[in-house]
């Protein structure tokens, strides 16, 4: 038998529907804000991840599924969904353009993790990138579109905020912080050793604890931010205040994907284990002009969706569309031509079988119809079709014609 990959699964019954539910709230909600679909190739050029993820990035340097293919390409599948979209951005030349582009995206990524509850290899992301806005107001609506996302599909989070400021008051912060981390260096972990060296900043993020007892000490960024960031970070802080969205500044939130600057954000639930993360995002005002396009300032997120499947309230199936069977084995086929022309406006299942009456009412339960509609020996003679509306208990014959 051939099982699925480790930390792969299929999607079916009750967590397709909750995996669907999820994808139409949040699609719904998104249209609201004006985003509008896109699709972007799962397969792209390796290059693409390294420059906008970052080299440094443990998705990078570990986690990637990276192969050469058959025309000796460097490709990957991608890890996460913000490069491709500016990836496409850029390949469109929307870039090119002064109007602000919003895209929504929902699908498959793929990370070489260890699996465990909650961290999948392939998963499911859905993703919002706004791009050609540099108020901080669109960071503001971004959280705020989150919010209402994970309130109508009945989730409760915790929502933490930082800022990483901008290419003014980041690097004298850098500073500081390496020669803060030189000083405890070798109490440090390995991880955190080879971040000192690679990207100082993750250090920040170590989920060790002697390490986070260590680094409680360090300096922090938000105290070091240049005018603008400070009040951006400030503005942000106030319009969350009057939205009534509650959040915690964590001055050490600093995201595993190098291309963030400004604000980063992470939804956090307490309900699923050490994987806590529901979704994170924030500002990547660099990215474009990374990947050769026109600067352009740019905030998005994306939700886990295997994280918060479990989470998710769902609301109850109401019954739908018709059972059709018959008594008859002489009616089956009259009752699947009926079915075609049903079926242009609701759900039918049919019995290919002939059954007993109350074969049919328990089989129409289970299929969740609202209505059954049968035909027996008098109402194939009579050209007639007995129908029940199970709910209200009512009932009534028709020719089948006017069915
Ligand atoms: P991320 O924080 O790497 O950000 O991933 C977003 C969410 O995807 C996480 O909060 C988590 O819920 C889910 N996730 C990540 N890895 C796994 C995994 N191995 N198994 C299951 N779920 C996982 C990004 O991907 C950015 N592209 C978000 C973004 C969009 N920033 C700006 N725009």
């Amino acid at each position: 038998m051939i099982n699925p990959l480790r930390g792969m699964k299929d999607l079916t019954f009750e967590e397709s529907r909750r995996y669907i539910h999820i994808i139409d709230t949040a699609v719904a909600i998104a249209k609201r804000y004006g985003y509008s679909y896109i699709e972007t190739p799962i397969l792209e050029e390796t290059a693409l991840f390294k420059r906008s993820v970052g080299n440094s990035s443990d998705i990078v340097n570990k986690e990637m599924y990276q192969f050469e293919d058959k025309g000796g390409y460097d490709v990957c599948m991608r890890p996460e969904g913000t490069a491709g979209v500016a990836r496409a951005f850029i390949s469109d030349k929307l870039d090119r353009q002064p109007i602000k582009q919003k895209f929504y995206y929902h699908g498959p990524m793929f990370r070489y993790e260890r699996p465990q509850k909650g961290r999948l290899r392939e998963f499911h992301q859905f993703g919002c990138e706004s791009f050609g806005e540099e108020s901080v107001y669109e960071d503001f609506t971004i959280i705020a579109m989150i919010s209402q996302i994970f309130d109508a599909l009945g989730i409760g989070y915790d929502l933490q905020i930082n800022s990483l400021g901008c290419s003014e008051c980041m690097p004298p912060y850098k500073q500081n912080l390496v020669s803060f981390l030189a000083d405890i260096k070798g109490d440090l972990c390995e991880d955190c050793n080879r971040r000192l060296d690679t990207n100082p900043i993750r250090v920040l993020d170590c989920k060790n604890k002697s390490c986070r007892l260590l680094l409680s000490n360090a300096p922090k960024l938000i105290n070091n931010l240049c005018n603008e960031c400070d009040s951006d970070f400030k503005k942000l802080t106030l319009l969350l205040d009057h939205a009534n969205i509650r959040y915690t500044i964590d001055t050490n939130l600093v995201r595993g994907l190098d291309y963030y600057n400004k604000t980063a954000f992470e939804f956090i639930s307490n309900e699923i284990g050490s994987q806590s993360a529901i979704a994170g995002g924030g500002r990547y005002d660099r990215l474009v002009e990374f990947l050769d396009g026109k600067p352009t300032p740019a905030v998005g997120f994306a939700i886990g969706i295997e994280r918060i499947m479990e989470l998710v309230k769902m609301p109850k199936t109401l019954p739908e569309g018709i059972y059709l069977g018959a008594m008859q084995e002489e009616a089956v086929e009259l009752l699947l031509s009926l079915a075609v022309r049903k079926r242009l406006k609701t759900k039918v299942t049919v019995e290919y079988h002939a059954r007993s009456f109350k074969s049919h009412m328990k089989n129409a339960d289970k299929a969740e119809a609202k209505y059954v509609a049968l035909i027996g020996e008098d109402e194939l003679k009579n050209g007639t079709i007995w129908i029940k509306d199970i709910e209200n208990r009512e009932e009534k014959t028709i020719p089948v014609e006017n069915f």
